[in-house]
C-alpha cells in the first residue's frame, strides 16, 4: 500500500527547524513536514540530532481491518515485543483508540509481549490516511556519551549542528573523504566517527589539537588531527567542513578567514562552512557557488545566529 519501505519521525527546536529541512535534504534528497518522511532510503536514527526514530514498514493499508489482515497473513512470531504508537502530523485518533488498534495488533502477533525489557519494539502510525506497521527503530541517543568529553571549548559548536554538518558534508556517503579544517576540540570529528564517517582534522592551536586527539582516543576513535595552519594541508578531501573562528573568544580578522577559505578552496570540491556573518562574497572569489544555506539562531546567554553554506567548486 505504502510504496516507500521507511517512515521516519522528528524531533527538534524551532531554532533547529531549517537545520534539520537542510539535513535531510541532503540524507533523503527531500524535507521533512511537519516531522515526519517516508523515504526508501535507509538511515541510522542515531547518526542524527533530529531524526527520532525509523519505521521499518512490514504492512500498510488504507483500512486498518486490512492492515490487522496482512499483519496476520505475516504470521509474526516473537517473544518479548512490544508495540509503540507513532503519533504523527494529522493523526486525530483518540487515546482510547489507539489503546484498542494496538491491542489488535497484540493479538496478531505470536509470543508473549515484553513492555519494560522488550527484544523488539514495533511501530503502529496513521499517516497521510495509511496505516503502517512496522520495526520500530528509534534514536538511541547514545551520542550524549560525548557530552562527557574530557576537553571542551567556549567556542564549540554543539553536538546536533555538528551531526548535521556530517551529514550535509557526507551526503550520506560512509566512504567520503572528509576534513575538519578547523578542528578545535574536534566536537564534529566525534560525531563523524560515532556515524563511521571517514574524518580528518586539522588545527592551527597545537593544544587544541592535542585535546581533540583526546577526546577522540577517550571514545576510542581513530582519526588523524594535524597540527597546522590549514595552508600547509595538501591531502585531497571529498568535502571539508569550516567551523570559522567567530571572532567571539577564538579572535580572527577578515584575512584570517579569507586565508582559511582560500587554502581550503585547494583541496577539495565541496565545502560545508559556518560562519556568523555573510559569506557570500568570499564563496565565489575562491570558485565556488552556494548550493544550500541556512540559519541556526543560538539561544542562550550570547544570542547570535550561526550561517551554514553547503558549496560546490564552479566549473
Ligand atoms: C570556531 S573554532 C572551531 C571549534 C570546533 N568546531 C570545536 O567544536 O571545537 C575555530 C578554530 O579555527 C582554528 N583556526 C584558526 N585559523 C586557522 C588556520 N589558519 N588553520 C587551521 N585552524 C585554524 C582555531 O584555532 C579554532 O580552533
Amino acid at each position: 500500500m505504502r510504496s516507500s519501505q521507511y517512515l521516519y519521525t522528528f524531533r527538534y527546536e524551532i531554532t533547529e527547524s531549517e537545520l534539520c529541512k537542510l539535513e535531510s535534504r541532503y540524507l533523503f534528497h527531500q524535507e521533512e513536514k511537519n516531522k515526519v518522511l517516508v523515504s526508501d532510503i535507509k538511515t541510522e536514527p542515531s547518526n542524527s540530532a533530529f531524526i527520532k526514530g525509523r519505521l521499518n514498514i512490514i504492512s500498510s493499508s488504507h483500512d486498518f481491518a486490512t492492515l490487522i489482515l496482512e499483519i496476520k497473513k505475516e504470521g509474526i512470531c516473537h517473544e518479548g515485543f512490544k508495540i509503540e504508537y507513532l503519533v504523527v502530523d494529522g493523526d486525530t485518533t483518540a487515546y482510547s483508540d489507539r489503546l484498542e488498534k494496538l491491542m489488535d495488533i497484540g493479538y496478531s502477533i505470536e509470543g508473549i509481549p515484553d513492555y519494560y525489557k522488550p527484544t523488539i519494539t514495533y511501530g503502529l502510525c496513521y499517516f497521510d490516511n495509511i496505516w503502517s506497521f512496522g520495526i520500530l527503530i528509534k534514536n538511541n541517543f547514545e551520542w550524549f556519551k560525548h557530552k562527557q568529553k574530557p576537553y571542551s571549548y567556549s567556542n564549540s559548536i554543539s553536538m546536533p549542528i555538528a551531526k548535521a554538518l556530517v551529514n550535509i558534508a557526507a551526503k550520506a556517503d560512509k566512504k567520503s573523504k572528509l576534513l575538519d579544517a578547523c578542528c578545535g576540540v574536534g566536537t564534529i570529528m566525534l560525531e563523524a566517527c560515532f556515524a563511521g564517517n571517514h574524518i580528518e582534522g586539522c588545527d592551527i592551536n597545537w593544544k587544541l589539537c592535542e585535546n581533540a586527539r583526546e577526546n577522540l582516543s577517550y571514545f576510542n576513535y581513530t582519526a588523524n588531527v594535524y597540527h597546522s595552519d590549514i595552508i600547509d594541508i595538501h591531502m585531497r578531501y571529498d568535502a571539508a567542513i569550516i567551523d570559522l573562528p567567530y571572532n567571539l573568544s577564538s579572535r580572527a580578522t577578515d584575512q584570517d578567514i579569507a586565508h582559511i577559505m582560500e587554502s581550503v578552496a585547494e583541496i577539495t570540491d565541496r565545502l560545508v562552512i559556518v560562519s556568523t556573518s555573510d559569506m557570500t562574497n568570499l564563496i565565489s572569489k575562491v570558485g565556488f557557488r552556494i548550493a544550500d544555506h541556512c540559519s541556526v539562531p543560538k539561544s542562550g546567554k550570547t544570542k547570535f545566529t550561526r550561517q551554514i553554506w553547503v558549496c560546490e567548486r564552479i566549473g
